[in-house]
């Protein structure tokens, strides 16, 4: 059968990935399908060797530059058959689907010569862990579109052990790298996957939009230093469900840039869907917002959580100097259990890049609203220590009840913050209890932008 050229080139438009709704409240509420590519090449054609030892990274970085030329005939997948598949650092292409079978495993090699070292991002200015450069992901993308990174349940793991010894000894030369970074892309869906192990993030949108991220388990140990699971940041439109993630910091951590330099680029993190997802974070938080966040950060939508085991479940974290805003952020319909400190919300968390600072860069925390929310085994409810100068507003709660290990008189800490409560157990300090009349349509109003019902209030 033959199709007329302008169909051919609609089908080329249209292939793959359709991340745009019509009727869409939140970013998770379209339809993600991902259509097969025309053209699907295997990782063994290539010469790859599936044994763990075999260092892989030419066989990946020839693969793609191969797959490139598909890319306006509808794109092409790169197959990656079971089998463990050693590799350092390679970059992605456009168009491109990167599938991963049941029993395929990539493996990040443990040797540093393997992995490039590459400059800063603008908006941090700097590695996070050490100043200068740092180490290139593991699989990068840089201004792409239409990418999907997916699979039957294939694992990408990076062996981050050898990263958290040097990172804990103090040995590391530059900052660690993560196992996937997608810069300034658009049309990118990660799902059906599994991700161990990361020397540091396990998947770092920065500058992108467009992004969905689904169906996916992400695990490194409880001890593993400072290791975080998905990490958007200065991105729009970013959709992250049905995933279970636990780690050794942050599970979920909403970033946007640090200091003078976030500031100077303002690139914020918005729009943004999380929801049914379980998370763990022994060391950290399991949705952290910060402490980067000099770009901003607005429009978070959090529903349908669990989260467990965990240091804090819910965290606010910035300090003076960032500049930028926390606001418009709802969570509801939370569960927690075994949390130490339920909610944080902190102004003086999170360190410098360097000594040029503004410290009269105050960020603004305004409008975040947490309701219907059960937790169990809680040591302390809330702990919100907002900025003299710039202290946190319109923090709403609702319908929240938390069982606390030891009844204590610290339950919630309170300072320099203002808000609004109703149903609250045990009842918060006084700073949350301002007039119905006054808060409540703050309340009401965020509530109704996404189309709820506010009967709650
Ligand atoms: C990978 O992409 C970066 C740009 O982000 C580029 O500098 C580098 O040369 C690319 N590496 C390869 C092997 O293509
Ligand atoms: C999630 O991924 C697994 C394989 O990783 C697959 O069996 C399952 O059907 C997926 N679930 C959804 C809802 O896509
Ligand atoms: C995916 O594989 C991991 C281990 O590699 C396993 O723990 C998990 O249960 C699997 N998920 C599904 C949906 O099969
Ligand atoms: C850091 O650099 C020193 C000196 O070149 C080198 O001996 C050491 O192995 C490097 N550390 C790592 C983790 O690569
Ligand atoms: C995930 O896997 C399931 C089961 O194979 C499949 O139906 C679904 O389309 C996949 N989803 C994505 C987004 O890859
Ligand atoms: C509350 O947070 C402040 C500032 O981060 C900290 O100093 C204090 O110890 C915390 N209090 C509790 C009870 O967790
Ligand atoms: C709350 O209402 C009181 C009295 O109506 C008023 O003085 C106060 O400024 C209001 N506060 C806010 C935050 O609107």
């Amino acid at each position: 059968m033959k199709m007329p050229v302008a169909f051919l080139l609609l089908l080329a438009l249209c292939n793959a990935i359709k991340v745009h709704g019509e009727e869409s409240e939140g970013q998770c509420d379209y339809k993600l399908t991902l259509d097969p590519r025309p053209h699907s090449v295997s990782i063994l054609e290539f010469g790859a060797v599936g044994d763990g030892k075999t260092l892989n990274t030419i066989a990946f970085q020839n693969a793609i530059f191969y797959l490139k030329s598909f890319a306006d005939k509808g794109g092409a997948q790169l197959y990656v058959p079971p089998g463990k598949w050693l590799t350092g650092s390679f970059n992605l292409t456009s168009h491109l689907t990167l599938f991963l079978e049941k029993g395929a495993v990539i493996l990040g090699s443990q040797d540093p010569s393997h992995w490039d070292i590459v400059d800063p991002l603008p908006s941090y200015g700097r590695g996070i862990e050490l100043p200068g450069k740092r180490y290139r992901s593991l699989i990068n993308g840089y201004m792409l579109n239409d990418v999907a990174i997916t699979g039957d349940n294939g694992t990408i793991d990076g062996q981050g052990s050898v990263w958290w010894d040097w990172f804990s000894s103090q040995s590391l030369n530059y900052s660690r790298p993560h196992l996937v970074e997608l810069i300034s892309s658009e049309d990118i869906v990660v799902s059906n996957l599994t991700f161990l192990n990361a020397p540091a993030y396990s998947i770092h949108p920065v500058y992108c939009s467009n992004v969905h991220i689904q169906n996916l388990s992400v695990y490194a140990p409880p001890k593993s230093p400072y290791t975080v699971g998905i990490v958007p940041d200065s991105s729009k439109n970013v959709c992250i469900e049905d995933c279970s993630i636990a780690m050794g910091h942050d599970s979920i951590a909403l970033k946007s840039g640090w200091d003078e330099y976030g500031i100077s680029y303002g690139r914020q993190t918005t729009d943004v869907h999380i929801r049914r997802v379980h998370l763990q974070s022994s060391s950290g938080s399991s949705i952290a917002f910060g402490s980067e966040m000099s770009g901003g950060i607005s429009n978070v939508q959090v529903e349908k959580v669990h989260l467990q085991d965990s240091l804090v479940g819910i965290e606010f974290r910035t300090t003076k100097g960032r500049g930028g805003y926390f606001k418009d952020i709802i969570i509801s319909d939370v569960e927690l259990d075994n949390i130490v400190t339920a909610f944080v919300a902190c102004g003086d968390c999170g360190s410098h890049p360097d000594d040029d600072f503004d410290p009269n860069a105050l960020p603004v925390v305004d409008k975040i609203t947490l309701k219907n929310i059960i937790g169990t085994s809680i040591s302390v409810a809330g702990n919100f220590t907002g900025i003299q100068e710039s202290p946190f507003t319109n923090i709403c709660l609702s319908h929240v009840t938390l069982s606390i290990n030891s009844a204590s008189s610290t339950s919630w800490v309170c300072s320099y913050v203002s808000g609004f409560s109703e149903s609250v157990s045990p009842e918060p300090c006084p700073d949350l209890e301002s007039s119905y009349s006054n808060s409540s349509s703050t309340c009401f109003s965020l509530l109704k932008s996404y189309g709820r019902a506010a009967a709650a209030f």
